[in-house]
């Protein structure tokens, strides 16, 4: 798969990575071998995994994932795919279980993924139960109020990775409330850019949330692998004046989570790449536990104002992407250097993947 982008040229100089990247399908199924294979994904709360047998189930990037806590307290990463006829072992996508059974033809296997129960097997030569547990599947770790997940079982710790944002963030306190998941026709990349254009968009796409943020101080910071646009916020009408205080820090981690915040507020954003031009966010909403049910109501209508919003634009830009007229952009100085960082971190992990071929 050719670069076809110079990640060496500075900010001023540089053009964005090529359409092509957004719109085919063959570069999406290369990405799911360079870019999420070996990143850390943000796939669970610490809360969701605490007690021996809670288990999250999830498909990613191509492949069903099951992750459960063992009798030994053990966090461990299988493939959800069971070894007789490939049915799925966990059919809901959290839950607690003393084993588990798969509900096609009922081998059983215990917290660890190993085989214990196979009915009507006698008399199958060569066969050891041994041989035939779950397919462990990449690295698991906790991190702050996370569990974070891994195919590739090399490279940094989460902390490692992400050390400027554990260092910045302190999450004492705040209690997860709500669960929102959002389809868009567009490609991954598109909503990270989207995301990533250090305010570019808020006055044209957001007039709402425009008023409440401190615009001429919003400004774009970035680390190895993250970044962080932060701003104070304003005095605002509405459920924005209401909900969004002190001062707010948009966290990018690569490549594919954000992390949202403001006094007594976050939000958590993963975004799945479904198919070259299809992908979906899910919103996790934390906020403090003092926090009443109507504030916590206002604070989602905001988010969910802003994301509409962003679903319109993001849809857009992936047709225009497919136009024969348009193959790259520039990007502003003054704002967009952390799509620029994205774009760089891609056409690396990119060269990584070539380099080991
Ligand atoms: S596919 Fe699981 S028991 Fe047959
Ligand atoms: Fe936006």
């Amino acid at each position: 798969m050719p670069t076809d982008f110079d990640p060496a040229l500075p900010l001023e100089l540089a053009s964005t990575i090529p359409s092509d990247w957004y719109t085919n399908p063959a570069r999406h199924l290369f990405e799911r071998d360079t870019v999420f294979a070996p990143s850390w994904q943000c796939v669970a709360r610490v809360d969701q995994l605490r007690e021996p047998g809670q288990f999250v189930a999830f498909d990613f990037a191509g492949e069903p994932i099951l992750i459960v806590r063992g009798a030994d307290g053990v966090l461990r990463s299988f493939f959800n795919v069971c070894r007789h006829r490939a049915a799925p072992i966990a059919n809901e996508p959290e839950g607690c279980a003393s084993k588990l059974r798969c509900r096609y033809h009922g081998w059983t296997y215990d917290l660890a993924g190993r085989l214990i129960g196979v009915p009507e097997f006698a008399g199958v030569y060569n066969f050891e139960r041994d041989d035939n547990g779950l397919v462990p599947a990449g690295v698991v770790e906790e991190c702050g109020p996370f569990v974070w997940w891994k195919l590739a079982p090399n490279g940094s710790t989460v902390a490692d990775t992400f050390a400027p944002f554990f260092a910045s963030m302190n999450f004492e306190g705040l209690l997860w409330k709500a669960r929102r998941s959002y389809d868009l026709a567009c490609n991954w990349k598109v909503y990270v850019d989207n995301y990533l254009d250090g305010g570019y968009h808020i006055h044209t796409v957001h007039p709402a949330l425009a008023g409440a943020i401190d615009y001429a101080t919003y400004h774009t910071e970035t680390f190895e692998y993250c970044s962080v646009q932060s701003a104070p916020l304003v005095a605002a009408t509405g459920d924005v004046g209401n909900t969004r205080t002190g001062d707010a820090a948009y966290w990018w981690l690569w490549p594919n989570f954000m992390v949202n915040r403001s006094d007594g507020v976050m939000d958590t954003n993963w975004i799945e790449p479904l198919a070259h031009a299809r992908c979906r966010v899910i919103f996790d909403f934390y906020f403090h536990a003092q926090a009443s049910p109507e504030f916590i109501e206002q604070s989602l209508r905001v988010t969910e104002q802003v994301q509409l919003e962003d679903v319109t634009i993001c849809e857009q830009v992936q047709r225009g992407l497919g136009s024969r007229s348009y193959r790259t952009g520039r990007y502003s100085v003054k704002r967009e250097n952390g799509g620029h960082h994205f774009h760089r971190l891609l056409a690396e992990s990119m060269r990584a993947v070539s380099s080991t071929e």
